[in-house]
């Protein structure tokens, strides 16, 4: 695992949108798993102006989202397959046949589960996995306790996982569907690549568990310390409770991966007018 921290929550965005469109340009069809939520939009938004001004191209590329919540059509504003539509899907020139989500309105929600692995199994698999973290600690909605083999399948909302996206329903966590498909923590490490996106100050709590706690299906996203190629981008907010900060900048800072990324990153520092200055830098491990 390597954690890259970026000083403000747009350039971790474009730093993962970086990443997304180095490996999309290098193989078309790539196999892209994706994640909804707060998040994710400013990664899409960077996805989109790549598509607009540089002619990023998702004509090939393949996508599978981690969760869709039960009970709500895919018309229903509030469903998964809606906000991936906004946010990405309707901004670029992606296949609309190639973009697949759980079906949350399946008859048979057991043999939509066993479908969707097929399916992703049919595609050879996920290629990069975009992730983000719920204050629950999940991935995918794979809760505490989900078991760290685990497929795709049904799976109860956490109590701080509704209230968390009680937003999306008028505020009203009583309006929230409660049950969710969710590809499995075990179907999650099959990726040959793993991002995890956090930021902002309310995570800084459960990245540091994730990242620096021990391995415990109480919080699943710990589990990607097992994954042979898991990149986890933070800002400083939510960086702030972690304590290997110095060796963690230094990776970015010398490692020859990461040479290029450094080369473009600051992007929308530029835009800013010259007569800002820099924000400080803040001492490792302090917190906001
Ligand atoms: C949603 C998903 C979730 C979110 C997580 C963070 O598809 O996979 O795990 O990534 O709940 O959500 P935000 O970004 O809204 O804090």
């Amino acid at each position: 695992m390597e954690v890259i921290i970026r000083p403000d929550e747009q350039a971790a965005a474009e730093l993962v949108a970086a990443i997304i469109a180095k490996e999309l340009t290098a193989r078309p069809q790539l196999v892209l798993g994706l994640a909804t939520g707060a998040t994710m939009e400013r990664v899409y938004d960077e996805l989109v102006r790549r598509h607009r001004e540089e002619g990023l191209d998702f004509s090939l590329c393949r996508t599978f989202n981690l969760d869709e919540y039960i009970g709500l059509p895919p018309d229903d504003p509030r469903s998964y397959r809606s906000y991936m539509n906004r946010q990405l899907f309707s901004r670029v020139n992606i296949d609309l046949r190639n973009t697949h989500l759980p079906d949350g309105m399946a008859q048979d929600l057991q043999a939509e589960c066993r479908r969707y692995e097929e399916l992703i199994s049919d595609c050879g698999g996920i290629d990069l996995q975009l992730l983000g973290i719920g204050r629950s600690g999940h991935i995918g909605f794979n809760e505490p306790l989900s078991a760290l083999r685990s497929r795709t399948r049904e799976k109860a909302l956490a109590p701080t996982t509704i209230a968390q996206n009680a937003i999306y329903f008028g505020g009203d966590p009583a309006k929230v569907p409660c049950r969710a498909i969710t590809m499995g923590v075990g179907t999650i490490l099959e990726a040959h690549r793993c991002i995890l996106l956090a930021t902002g100050a309310a995570k800084a709590d459960i990245v540091a568990k994730a990242v620096e706690g021990p391995i415990t299906a109480m919080v699943t996203a710990s589990v990607l310390q097992l994954h042979p190629r898991c990149t986890v981008v933070v800002d400083e907010a939510a960086a702030s409770r972690l304590q290997g900060t110095d060796y963690y900048r230094w990776i970015f800072e010398n490692e020859p991966e990461w040479a290029e990324f450094r080369r473009s990153s600051g992007r929308h520092v530029l835009r800013k007018p010259t007569n800002v200055q820099p924000r400080p830098r803040r001492r490792a491990g302090a917190r906001r």
